[in-house]
């Protein structure tokens, strides 16, 4: 199996949602979860725990919290318009993948959960009032930033050696139950449900909107040129 360029990685990373039952060797895994903790995290704290579920009866108890939740989420996307930015045809290649998943998330043959501690912080008393409660709410928004980053270094090495994955989230409306199945201490809150596996699935390029309508050059309204 040979690696591919860091380029073509990125581009190349598509969400996969069809697995192979093959087990994944366990240095392949290995080597995805050492890329995985290259990544930076919030003062270095490196607070995060990856659980990866392999256990065929483990598997099948993560993936039922997984379909009954996304049976909700299903609602919600039922209510929701196409992106303009996707065809007819994506949009419905997006939606039958998601779907599928739904119900076939315990065949993947590793299910990897990202975690992080995140124990509250204590604000010291010089601090103003009006800055800790701005403190206490942003920390709170930017808490993932301290695990995504990891994230996609998970979904850039599967890719490069060539296993699929998706990050998934669905899971958390249940989470509660998800780590009572993982035994996960009370301080501990999962961020993300990742399948992985191979797949007879394409990686292919990934589509996405164009710079120019993402991207802004020094003030709103002014986009970037290519
Ligand atoms: C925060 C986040 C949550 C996601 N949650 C789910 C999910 O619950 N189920 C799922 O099938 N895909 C999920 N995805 C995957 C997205 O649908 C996917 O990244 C997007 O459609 C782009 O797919 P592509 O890379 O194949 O173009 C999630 C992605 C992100 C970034």
């Amino acid at each position: 199996m040979s690696e591919i360029g860091l380029f073509e990685t990125i581009h190349s990373a598509r969400a996969i949602r069809h697995f192979r039952p093959d087990p994944v060797p366990h240095e392949l895994l290995t080597k995805v979860l050492k890329a995985a903790i290259q990544a930076p995290s919030a003062g270095n704290r490196q607070d995060w725990l990856f659980v990866v579920v392999t256990d065929h009866a483990q598997r099948r108890r993560i993936a039922d919290i997984y379909r009954r939740a996304s049976a909700w989420v299903r609602e919600v996307y039922l209510g929701n318009r196409r992106p303009t930015h996707m065809t007819d045809e994506q949009y419905r290649k997006f939606w039958a993948g998601g779907v599928y998943l739904h119900e076939h998330m315990g065949d993947a043959p590793v299910l990897l959960l990202p975690c992080l501690r995140v124990a509250p912080r204590v604000l010291p008393e010089s601090i103003p009032a009006q800055v800790r409660v701005e403190m206490e709410s942003t920390a709170r928004w930017v808490a993932g930033a301290s695990i995504y980053p990891a994230v996609q270094n998970i979904i850039l090495a599967c890719r490069a050696l060539g296993l699929g994955t998706v990050l998934t989230t669905n899971h958390v409306i249940l989470e509660a139950e998800v780590k009572r199945t993982l035994e996960l201490p009370q301080d501990v809150r999962t961020f993300g449900l990742m399948p992985i596996g191979f797949t007879d699935d394409k990686f292919g390029a990934v589509k996405r909107r164009p710079l120019g309508e993402v991207v802004l050059h020094d003030r709103f309204g002014n986009p970037w040129r290519s």
